[in-house]
């Protein structure tokens, strides 16, 4: 099943229970200066799950496209995306918890669905504090489920309870719409490492539990003074990650390796004569940065590449895809050529990519041809203060860093990433004192 296939499979089994298919919000949010970035598909439904009523019904379902970059360092390790799309449904005070927990189970076991091995499922729920009860009613919703499969589904075993830290979600901001929720975990079935622990548990980071699904039950508005009242109507909000339900479904091991992936890491091997295996890194930097920049420009609010707010990030993200191919051995422009790759993968769904390619093109171009220079003359001038201490890679002053940064244009985020691979960093208090003096 590929992941064209696999997010039509959700839009078409929540429309079969009565849910009118939105298309996705846009990836720059409108009217909220609190993010930059949608980053779940709530976001964007916010008002609606306030109480105003939404144009489409009360019954809702859509692959919305969402960025995190909170984890942006991060990406290079086997999970980490800085965009993925987030699969949702969402009832607008109509159902509630048995509904929807039956749904999710039903769409990821059901053979007409995705078939998956209920013996695989494993489930948390909040264990209640003094603002919420623990989730009773879920837990027994559960148990049911799991038993029309003969499995006896005990309590603090197959379904765990957990603190807010991990079983409750919301708001987006400082108040709002928010809630328990319950999450569903595929058992990977690889051996425990007790570096987590003795037991192995759903939250348990050994990874052998991979989380793939969060059914929200949003009946609460935190406060500004912390409190929590009740919501007008009673909502649920899930969300599932495409590229992990994907993953699991095509029995890989990591997010990379799903067909989404596969033609541009094919084609970051034919511009680089480098291949994934040994270069997994690089590779994977690679494939989600040039993929966000793609989403982001080519959205409907699209964004270049700038030195302010969502166009920064846009630029940070160019920059370290730019790095990385050059590391492989890529010396001519090539974000756009991946780019052209990510539209024809996703253009029949996001119509958007392509309609807009020429720009998505024409601002990679330019962004990699400026920073392609700055690069190379940088990464020299790093190189020579790198290497005049007696041993080698002499540690780089604050002073150096301004340096590299005020007379090549080399970003401080680059150089501390560089040296971080040395084991070193900038002394940003003297940077800072050099960039206040200058
Ligand atoms: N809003 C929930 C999440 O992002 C579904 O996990």
């Amino acid at each position: 099943m590929t992941t064209n296939e696999l997010r039509q499979k959700f839009l078409d089994f929540f429309k079969e229970k009565g849910h009118a298919i939105i298309p996705s919000a846009s990836v720059v949010p409108e009217n909220d200066p609190t993010v930059l970035f949608t980053t779940a598909g709530m976001h964007p439904l916010v008002p609606y799950l306030l109480g105003q009523p939404h144009p489409m019904g009360k019954r809702l379902a859509d692959a919305q496209k969402c960025v995190r970059t909170d984890d942006i360092d991060e990406v290079g390790d086997n999970r980490h995306l800085t965009f993925f799309e987030m699969l949702g449904n969402w009832s607008l005070g109509d159902y509630f918890k048995r509904e929807t927990i039956t749904w999710s189970f039903e769409f990821l076991t059901d053979k007409n669905w995705l078939g998956i091995d209920p013996e695989k499922l494993f489930v948390t729920v909040f264990e209640g504090d003094e603002d919420a009860p623990q989730d009773e009613e879920s837990i027994g919703i559960w148990q049911g489920l799991f038993a029309t499969y003969g499995i006896v589904a005990d309590a603090g075993d197959r379904i765990r309870a957990y603190p807010k830290k991990e079983n409750w979600w919301g708001p987006a901001g400082l108040t709002g719409p928010c809630g328990s929720d319950t999450e569903i975990f595929y058992d990977t079935g690889k051996p425990h490492d007790k570096t987590f622990g003795e037991t192995c548990h759903q939250n348990c980071d050994c990874g052998r539990f991979g989380e793939i699904w969060n059914n929200v039950f949003m009946e609460y508005d935190k406060q500004a003074d912390g409190s929590f009242k009740p919501l007008a109507q009673k909502n649920v909000d899930t969300g599932m990650g495409l590229e992990r339900i994907v993953a699991v479904m095509q029995n890989v091991e990591t997010v990379y390796e799903i067909d989404a992936f596969a033609p541009v890491l094919d084609k970051i091997a034919g511009l680089s004569g480098k291949t994934y295996a040994g270069n997994e890194r690089a590779f994977r930097i690679i494939a989600d940065h040039v993929r966000a920049a793609t989403f982001i420009i080519g959205d409907e609010r699209g964004v270049a590449p700038s030195n302010v707010g969502q166009g920064y990030i846009v630029r940070r993200l160019l920059r370290r895809a730019i790095r990385e191919g050059r590391r492989l051995g890529i010396t001519e422009p090539f974000t756009h050529l991946v780019a052209e790759v990510y539209a024809g993968l996703y253009g029949e769904h996001y119509r958007e990519l392509e309609e807009n390619l020429s720009k998505i093109v024409d601002e990679m171009k330019k962004e990699e041809e400026k920073f392609g220079k700055t690069l190379e003359k940088g990464m020299k001038e790093l190189e020579k203060m790198l290497s005049v201490g007696a041993h080698g890679y002499a540690p780089i002053t604050g002073e150096q860093a301004f340096l590299l940064f005020s007379s090549y244009g080399f970003p401080l985020e680059l150089t501390e990433e560089i040296l971080r691979e040395k084991g070193q960093s900038v002394d940003r208090d003297v940077f800072a004192s050099e960039f206040k003096k200058h």
